[in-house]
């Protein structure tokens, strides 16, 4: 069950900026990614592999990758956040969302190479899930991250979540918002299109 008909992804596109005015687009993860997604992963500090995936891992299992790159499948969606490098469409970051429609909520998670970190990329990204979420209709955002994770703790704290215990794991911290966007108000071109259509075509949602 998904929120759209994503028969055209490529449509979902979204640019955004990093501090220093670097356009950022924000795509939805292809198959013809995969290799890509799997040096990105590969290129992370292990403190940052360690830090997205709470447990040390060198890339994703084949079976993660497979779910990365086949987005949509079970309301799960992969984005990619690339920038231009002398012409070479480069991963800077990306993110993994499920949107759960009975309860409303959309989790996610995200990471940032450590070579762009600082560029508020994350941030921008973050921004970004929001209106994600907005469009599908969420009423709430949610992540889980490790306590000792000062960055994304900061970030949450600047992007104005609130913190909780991560039911079922005491080294987690769950950092959550709510969300009441009206369609016309959703602060990201596209996703504000994109909502607009749904409430227009309501037999598309759910
Ligand atoms: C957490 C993470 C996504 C932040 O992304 P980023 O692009 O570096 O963050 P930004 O540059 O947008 O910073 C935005 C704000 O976050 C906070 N922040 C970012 N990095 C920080 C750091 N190392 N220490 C403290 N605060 C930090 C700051 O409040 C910052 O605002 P400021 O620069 O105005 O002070 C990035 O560090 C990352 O990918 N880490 C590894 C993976 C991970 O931890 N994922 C989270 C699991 S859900």
């Amino acid at each position: 069950m998904t929120a759209f008909r994503l028969d055209d992804l490529r449509q979902h596109s979204d640019v955004l900026r990093s501090r220093r005015g670097e356009a950022v687009t924000v795509r939805f993860v292809e198959p013809r990614d995969a290799d890509g997604i799997q040096n990105y992963f590969r290129g992370l500090s292990a403190r940052s592999r360690y830090n997205r995936f709470f447990g040390a891992i060198s890339e994703l299992p084949p079976g993660q990758l497979d779910r990365f790159i086949h987005v949509g499948e079970a309301d799960q969606f992969s984005v990619i956040a690339t920038i231009l490098v002398d012409g070479h469409e480069t991963i800077v970051g990306e993110a993994r969302y499920a949107f759960d429609f009975e309860t409303s909520s959309f989790e996610f998670g995200l990471s940032i190479d450590d070579r762009w970190q600082g560029h508020g990329i994350g941030a921008a990204l973050l921004k970004n899930l929001e209106c994600r979420a907005a469009a599908v209709g969420a009423s709430r955002l949610f992540g889980d991250t490790l306590r000792s994770n000062d960055a994304m703790i900061a970030l949450a704290k600047k992007s104005g979540y609130a913190f909780s215990n991560s039911p079922g794991d005491w080294k987690l911290v769950r950092f959550g918002k709510e969300i009441n966007l009206a369609p016309h108000d959703i602060p990201c071109a596209s996703w504000k299109l994109a909502a607009l259509s749904r409430m227009s075509s309501p037999a598309i949602a759910g």
